[in-house]
């Protein structure tokens, strides 16, 4: 695949690449452009592929955080800038985030904030951050209980995405990734029909290599015309706000997980609400449902609505704004007050699960 070029103002902030063997050849190569690197990673990712970091960049300096959400925390994010101060590193330098989307959003503000901003290469490895997350230059940590509350957008130079790292994932982290691949779908008709024509080998590693490039070129189209989230880019949360409910309630499943249960919450109040079309969202929600293989179990529904009024894309009224889909490659946005949003996912769970 060409480079994707991500511009705001004619200016080029990014450029996202699909490459095999990230590590041995193009991250060695773009990082020669630099005085100093620094590696951030996570525990897991560096127990995988720390040998391979050394022998391709040599004795770079490098820093681990504990995998996992529950890390997502400021105090992560100021060892990392401990480390970093520790190590001395300039202005001149570059932030290597080899990881998934925890490490990608942590170390993104780590760069954002060190001196002021250094440069940042993102190397996503699981399938959600080679897909999303790395893609677009959110940046941030969990704050008081709500889901990235501090952060900043900060764009990533480059990002690079080599499928080989999807074959050490465990299968419940490609069905993370998935979950955003089908809320890309539930927006491009096109990424749509291509998981509907491919429902016996969505977890098929050879298929999800495939569809990495039409998942980043999505994402990019959306934030070249919207970079800092003022319209289009709102798009990209279908699904989450119900997602990060109960995912700040429960915290069970992964982040892509509820972004599916989320998105069959929302298909379901975009056919009371938002005159969405039925049958196409039966069908998006089976889709949801089969990547889940299965409806998992969910917590009080009514307790993971208050957390969604919490959710910073609420304009503070006590209302709920969502995206929500409607048809096929067709999204709107739905606001419901508190009150009925609340009653209607208690409704909706008893439905569904
Ligand atoms: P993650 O970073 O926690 O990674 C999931 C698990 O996979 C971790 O245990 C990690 O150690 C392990 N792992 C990573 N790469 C591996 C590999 N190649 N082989 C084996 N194990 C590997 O989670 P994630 O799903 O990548 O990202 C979720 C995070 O991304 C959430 O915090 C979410 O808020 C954030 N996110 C951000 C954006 C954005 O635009 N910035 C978009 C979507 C999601
Ligand atoms: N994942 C949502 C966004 O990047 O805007």
């Amino acid at each position: 695949m060409k480079s994707i070029v991500i511009h705001t103002e004619k200016k080029e902030v990014s450029r996202v690449t699909c490459r095999k063997n990230v590590l041995q050849r193009a991250l060695p190569e773009a990082l020669s452009a630099y005085k100093e690197a620094f590696v951030f990673t996570d525990e897991t990712v560096r127990a995988l592929y720390g040998k391979k970091v050394r022998a391709a960049l040599g004795d770079v300096p490098m820093h681990a955080m504990p995998a996992g959400e529950e890390h997502k925390t400021p105090e992560t994010l100021l060892s990392l800038l401990a480390a970093m101060a520790g190590a001395g590193l300039h202005r001149n330098a570059c932030l290597v985030c080899l990881g998934g989307g925890v490490v990608g959003d942590i170390g993104g503000l780590a760069a954002s904030l060190y001196m002021r901003g250094i440069a940042c290469i993102q190397v996503p490895t699981t399938l959600l951050s080679q897909v999303d997350s790395s893609v677009g230059g959110k940046t941030a940590v969990d704050f008081m209980g709500v889901k990235n509350l501090v952060g900043a957008f900060f764009q990533p130079r480059q990002v690079f995405a080599d499928p080989a790292f999807f074959a050490t994932l465990p299968p419940r982290e490609i069905r993370c990734g998935l979950g955003e691949i089908v809320k890309h779908g539930a927006l491009d008709g096109d990424i749509y029909d291509t998981l509907q024509a491919n429902r016996d080998r969505l977890f098929d590693l050879d298929f999800l290599a495939e569809i990495v490039p039409a998942n980043i070129a999505f994402k990019a189209r959306v934030v070249r015309a919207d970079a800092t989230e003022k319209g289009l880019r709102k798009c990209l949360n279908l699904g989450h706000t119900t997602a990060h409910a109960f995912e700040l309630l429960d915290g069970k499943l992964s982040h892509g997980e509820y972004v599916l249960v989320g998105t069959m919450f929302e298909a379901e109040l975009a056919k009371r609400h938002a005159g969405g079309d039925a049958a196409y969202l039966d069908e998006l929600q089976s889709l949801c449902l089969a990547v889940l293989g299965g409806m998992p179990a969910l917590p009080d529904a009514v307790e993971a609505a208050r957390f969604a009024l919490l959710d910073k894309k609420n304009t503070g009224k006590g209302s709920v704004v969502m995206t929500v889909p409607v048809a096929k490659g067709k999204y709107q946005l739905l606001e419901l007050s508190g009150e009925q949003y609340c009653e209607e996912l208690q409704e909706i769970g008893r439905k569904l699960c």
